[in-house]
């Protein structure tokens, strides 16, 4: 695990948002989840740094890889895990989310995973519980394991991200991914640029601290690392109304084969579920510059850290 510094404790009870985040509290996170991704290379990869915890995973929105993550994390590291998913629960009685994690709590709960379509709520549940709150995302506003797991797995391929210039390609107005990531990115010394229709644009996107592009060719030829982004359907009513349609999507901002074999050096992440076809040409994903499952191991390790770092254990070394 990162070395104990003399100066330095680690100031959270939550992770809300990267916004409440220091670069050096980023820098911190990064280093220990560099400790337990070590664990995961060992043959029994687990540790028992969480045996006594009591962990809820409280999902209202579909997720695979975000739940799978989180729930791993905790295992590996020996905590009681419960999932508590909003379509097979009271939610669907009509249950208010302060009773429902009121009651959740009464079962004595050390910390909560969540993510919500709304953005705050993460945040109101530090106002009803005690127990340590996780954003697993709340609707467009942030995502800050996402952007973490980003980070330390660019951070496998730079001995820094000062100067790297990262672009960020798609539904950037409806993406948590990209906020989280522009705040983290920047906080490290990355250059940022987001990329997409003008439609897909949010109306005051330079306010975010990135560098805006409606031409995929030039952020191409700019950039280190690409970032490509789902269009998130979901949450654009389920019409296709803010761009002529998901064919005419991928001509304009698709990452093709052709585009790597034009610009021979950046690499291609994507924060998943991939749409294939549209924002990456199938073979984009599969080829050897797509470090897209690196990215899903690393969320486990980053994962790990933010647990160990949130459950309070620090304090008792
Ligand atoms: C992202 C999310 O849920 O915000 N996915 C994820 O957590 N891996 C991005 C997306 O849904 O497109």
């Amino acid at each position: 695990m990162a070395q104990e510094s003399q100066t330095y404790h680690f100031p959270h009870r939550h992770l809300l948002g990267l916004t409440d985040y220091s670069t050096e509290d980023i820098h911190y996170v990064l280093e220990e989840a560099k400790g337990f991704r070590e664990v995961l290379e060992r043959p029994v990869p687990k540790v028992p740094t969480l045996r006594d915890k009591t962990i809820v995973n409280l999902f209202y929105e579909n997720s695979t890889r975000t739940r799978v993550s989180f729930e791993l994390a905790q295992r590996r590291m020996g905590a009681d895990v419960v999932n508590f998913s909003a379509s097979a629960s009271s939610v669907k009685k009509g249950e208010s989310l302060k009773d429902t994690i009121q009651n959740i709590e009464s079962m004595k709960i050390d910390m909560v995973v969540v993510r919500h379509e709304s953005p705050g709520v993460p945040h109101f549940l530090t106002r009803v519980v005690d127990a340590a709150i996780i954003n697993a995302g709340d609707g467009a506003h942030e995502h800050p394991t996402q952007a973490l797991l980003d980070m330390f797995t660019m951070l496998q391929h730079y001995p820094s991200l000062k100067g790297k210039k990262v672009a960020i390609i798609g539904d950037i107005s409806h993406s948590r991914v990209v906020r989280s990531n522009i705040i983290g990115l920047t906080r490290l010394g990355a250059e940022v640029t987001i990329c997409g229709p003008k439609s897909l644009m949010p109306l005051f996107a330079e306010a975010l601290g990135a560098h805006v592009s409606y031409n995929l060719e030039e952020t191409l030829a700019w950039c280190d690392v690409a970032m490509a982004l789902r269009i998130q359907l979901e949450r654009q009513g389920g019409q296709t109304a803010l761009f002529p349609s998901l064919r005419e999507y991928h001509e304009q901002f698709g990452i093709k084969m052709a585009h790597l074999e034009k610009y021979p050096d950046f690499l291609i992440m994507h924060p998943g579920p991939i749409n294939r076809g549209v924002e990456l040409e199938s073979a984009v994903a599969d080829c050897d510059r797509a470090i897209i499952l690196d990215q899903v191991t690393n969320g486990l390790a980053v994962r790990m850290a933010v647990l160990y770092l949130l459950s309070g254990r620090m304090n008792e070394r």
